[in-house]
């Protein structure tokens, strides 16, 4: 166990971490062009919150909380999503008496405990945006524009956009009677779970991962079938935005979130390729949230992407991550005098802005250099007793092998200019 991580967790370990770094560099740019701000919200919250901001009968609040009680007695959940908790910090933090609407975004890891396999994990990373404060469906169209233009950025191709529209509490319990009448006639066929939905919430069925419940909701009521005037405006409004914008989209009258706070506007991307587990995002309103929270009636919009799926797509479709370079300056010494120079050196290198390093474990000049080539480094820098009665330094360009003299005092200028040079 002392070696071992929890199932469904992961170590991200250098090589890998400069992905995400990445991934997360992309994130922040775009975020910043569309106007969202970072919000930080704890990793866990009162259990409380999510029971009733995710629903009670969702498979999220039944079966995948991380649910614990503290020292002080207190039930608290590590957040198994983001939206309830920026919710609460909408409200708590009264940003609702602010200009709205509020646009914030997060990054962060999140815990489900579900049967882990390729795309699905304990704990994983999103990146969620949540507009707080309009009604606006060409606010739907542009939540869902900028998700997809992310995936473009990335480099990514061949995304499926399913899009549906949930309804809101006017239409919903026509759609629920029918879908009871429905269930009602198929009972026998449901896990006892969603037997138990079935008076509860019947919608939630239709989310089930049960392959029985999959089968037996084939051919059930759909929300589009019964969506109430308003709710169809929106719809068609929504879509005639995402027309203007060249976002494609396919409506998907199936499509049913896992979570229970959503209302009109749902959408799912969908990356072939990746196995089972290929919604790499989903979002859509929920407003009906704000105020089922406690606070006053103001409606919201957003989604969530698994940062985990993103990469995982990315390798599949062999998207090629920029490679910066660990380090500009590797500084090898030749004998003892250089040594004792070299901490002083290496630290006046990164006062200059460079990232340099110098060798930690007595090495022969070879082996220095040997270790700097395993390092990747573009440049070394040779300092020996000779070199320094002159006040010179050796660069050596590992690449081509070129070595030439230059002047100590003048060695971070030389080297940022070879940097420069690199990377044009
Ligand atoms: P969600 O569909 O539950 O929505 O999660 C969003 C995304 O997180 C999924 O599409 C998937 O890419 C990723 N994801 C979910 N579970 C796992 C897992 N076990 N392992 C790896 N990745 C996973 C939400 O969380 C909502 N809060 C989205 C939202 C924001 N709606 C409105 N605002």
């Amino acid at each position: 166990m002392l070696t071992t991580r929890p199932r469904g967790t992961s170590d991200i370990l250098p090589g890998e971490v400069e992905k995400w770094q990445y991934l997360e560099q992309v994130i922040r740019r775009l975020c910043r062009e569309y106007g969202y701000s970072e919000i930080r919200t704890p990793i866990f919250e009162h259990t409380e919150l999510f029971e009733r901001g995710v629903g009670e009968t969702t498979d999220i609040v039944q079966k995948e909380m991380y649910t614990f009680r503290d020292r002080g007695g207190r039930s608290i959940t590590l957040r198994p999503e983001g939206t309830a908790a920026v919710v609460r910090a909408y409200l708590e933090n009264k940003l609702y008496a602010g200009p709205q609407p509020v646009k914030l975004y997060y990054t962060g890891p999140m815990f489900r405990y579900d049967r882990p396999q390729a795309g699905r994990y304990r704990q994983f990373h999103q990146l969620g945006v949540e507009v707080l404060g309009s009604h606006d469906p060409a606010l739907d169209a542009e939540v869902v524009a900028m998700a997809m233009d992310l995936y473009a950025r990335l480099g990514l191709k061949d995304l499926e956009l399913h899009i549906n529209s949930v309804g809101c509490p006017r239409c919903r319990p026509v759609l629920r009677e029918k879908l009871q009448d429905f269930f009602r006639a198929r009972l026998d066929r449901l896990c006892p779970h969603c037997r138990d939905r079935l008076e509860r919430n019947p919608l939630r069925i239709l989310d089930c991962k049960e392959e029985r419940c999959r089968e037996a909701g084939r051919g059930a009521p759909t929300s589009l079938d019964h969506l109430c005037p308003g709710c169809g405006d929106h719809f068609q409004a929504v879509l005639k935005h995402l027309d203007n914008l060249g976002v494609a989209y396919t409506v998907d009258c199936s499509l049913v979130r896992g979570l229970d706070y959503y209302t009109h506007t749902a959408f799912e991307i969908i990356a072939r390729g990746i196995g089972a587990q290929n919604s790499i995002g989903g979002g859509g309103r929920y407003n009906g949230l704000v105020e089922e929270c406690g606070g006053p009636d103001v409606p919201g919009i957003g989604f969530a992407l698994g940062l985990e799926r993103i990469l995982l797509t990315m390798e599949q479709q062999g998207v090629v991550f920029p490679r910066p370079p660990k380090l500009d300056v590797f500084l090898a010494t030749a004998d003892e005098a250089a040594r004792d120079r070299a901490l002083v050196l290496v630290q006046k290198l990164r006062r200059e802005g460079l990232a340099a390093d110098r060798d930690y474990l007595g090495r022969s000049l070879k082996a220095q250099m040997k270790y700097a080539g395993k390092l990747e480094v573009g440049l070394v820098a040779i300092l020996g007793s000779d070199e320094l009665a002159h006040g010179v330094v050796s660069l050596r360009d590992m690449a081509t092998g070129n070595q030439e003299e230059v002047p100590l005092d003048r060695l971070a200028e030389e080297i940022k200019q070879r940097c420069s040079e690199v990377k044009l």
